[in-house]
């Protein structure tokens, strides 16, 4: 899909379809209103036959309007005047659902709903990720890979207002990095295993500007990674961690790490979970695909800022020779872990990462990324990740992030005194801390291997992928990591 600007009125653009608005008084839009006029009146008929109200993301296709030179029209409700940023989505998300399957040329002018609180190259990059939303469809693993399967896309998208081509380029390269992260969270884990993951960083790597280095089991285990190897060694696929260095300031400037849970199917080990919706465990990688979707968009803008991308993946099973509850685990930090449950696996393989990542690079900030919590799941629902993290200047950060993407974030408590409930009488901490202010106890567990560089942990259980009859992967945090970044 190309994206292209052009100044001409709504009435003259020669295009497929090209969308205007009305709110819910009724009122067209400045260009509706030129439309109306162009076609004798056709639009305000509609209205006054009601078939549409302008109630917000309500839709109305119409075909052949005479007088002007696009094809078809569709006229959007925009609600009230202000249109806030929930509103604002709903009623991109209807347009791409309307017109992304149209062959041609797709004109917007939406101008009209920019505000100090959302400008004009906001509502340009959301609607260029709408369309790259719209437009994500799993067929990986379908039998008929045949064209009805692969949604049809418009040629390009005209934006009708002013200067916001980067805008544009910007959404277009988050929505495939949204994508990128939907593909791999989808993938079913007897093909997407810490292996195949390593094969994606490789490939990303094609891109020069990108440096891969893949850490095998073995190496981790001659290392003393023993937290990250207690999950692995009960799965017959070899654990890895993967390193992805994308160095666009240049080598002296500082970089700043994302680092990703990648247990690519938790069965919770020995501590077994029930068998109900146990499929969805195969979403246990999404910090992981969330990694290597921001590294996918940073590929496509290269901007000039220094991230390292890293994922450190494992399959959580039970097995003669897996990690049972009452084993001590040393991990390469040299602390000691009492594992009391096996299903607390993603913070044993992300402290190890943690210790790993900070020693090796020395960031100026890491940020975790993981699907870590039911009790964050059960805090926040699906609408909020879990934003946890002492240092207020990166809570700043992630939060204006998070509220200018619409990837929403939710502080929850990280104090000290919760780290008591990781008291262990055999180690030096246990590996969970008890049926209360679970979310925040896996939080804690992380904080200790982060002593010393600005940290925070975003438990995105709840976020990563949506249940039920459209079940799959969301690709989030992707839009919240990438405005994160960029704005470093
Ligand atoms: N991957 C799960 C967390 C999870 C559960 C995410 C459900 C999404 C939906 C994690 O490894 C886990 O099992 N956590 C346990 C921790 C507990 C044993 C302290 C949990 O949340 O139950
Ligand atoms: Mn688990
Ligand atoms: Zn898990």
């Amino acid at each position: 899909m190309q994206y292209q600007i052009s100044s001409s009125s709504a009435a003259d653009i020669q295009a497929s379809c090209i969308v205007v608005t009305l709110d819910q008084s009724g009122k067209l839009s400045e260009a509706a209103a030129a439309i109306d006029s162009a076609s004798g009146g056709f639009l305000q008929a509609r209205i006054d036959a009601r078939d549409i109200s302008g109630k917000t993301a309500e839709t109305l296709l119409l075909p052949a309007v005479s007088g002007i030179k696009a094809q078809r029209v569709l006229l959007v409700g925009s609600g009230k005047d202000a249109v806030k940023a929930a509103a604002a989505q709903k009623i991109l998300t209807a347009i791409a659902a309307a017109t992304s399957k149209l062959d041609g040329e797709i004109a917007l002018a939406l101008t009209g709903l920019a505000s100090d609180e959302l400008p004009e190259s906001w509502w340009a990059e959301q609607t260029a990720m709408a369309f790259g939303n719209a437009l994500y469809k799993f067929t990986e693993t379908k039998g008929k890979k045949d064209d009805e399967e692969a949604p049809r896309a418009p040629e390009s998208l005209i934006w009708l207002g002013g200067d916001v081509a980067a805008a544009l380029a910007k959404g277009d390269a988050v929505a495939n990095g949204v994508n990128f992260a939907k593909e791999l969270g989808n993938m079913p884990p007897n093909i997407c295993t810490p292996s195949y993951l390593a094969g994606q960083a490789q490939a990303l790597a094609s891109d020069a500007a990108l440096d891969v280095t893949v850490l095998d089991e073995a190496e981790l285990e001659k290392m003393g990674a023993g937290a990250f190897v207690s999950v692995a060694k009960g799965s017959s696929e070899p654990g890895k961690m993967i390193v992805m260095k994308y160095m666009g300031a240049g080598e002296g400037q500082p970089a700043h790490m994302i680092l990703g849970k990648g247990i690519t199917f938790d069965t919770g080990g020995i501590s077994l979970k029930p068998g109900q919706k146990m499929d969805e465990m195969k979403y246990d990688m999404c910090g992981a695909a969330s990694v290597f979707g921001t590294m996918k968009t940073l590929l496509q803008l290269k901007p000039a800022i220094n991230v390292i991308g890293m994922v450190t993946s494992a399959e959580n099973m039970p097995a003669g020779n897996a990690s049972k509850p009452g084993d001590v685990v040393t991990s390469l930090s040299g602390k000691t872990i009492e594992i009391l449950n096996t299903d607390a696996e993603g913070r044993l393989v992300l402290c190890d990462a943690l210790t790993y990542g900070i020693d090796n690079f020395k960031p100026a900030s890491v940020v975790d990324i993981a699907t870590l919590t039911g009790a964050c799941m059960a805090a926040l629902g699906e609408v909020n990740s879990g934003l946890f993290t002492q240092d207020e200047a990166l809570a700043e950060q992630l939060q204006s992030a998070a509220k200018y993407s619409c990837d929403k974030v939710w502080r929850l408590p990280l104090e000290e005194d919760y780290q008591d409930l990781l008291d262990s009488n055999f180690a030096d901490m246990a590996n969970i801390g008890g049926p209360l202010a679970g979310a925040t106890t896996a939080a804690c567990f992380l904080s200790r291997f982060t002593e010393g560089t600005p940290w925070a942990h975003l438990d995105i259980a709840g976020t990563a992928w949506v249940g039920g009859a459209k079940k799959g992967a969301t690709g989030r945090p992707v839009p919240l990591l990438v405005n994160y970044l960029l704005a470093k």
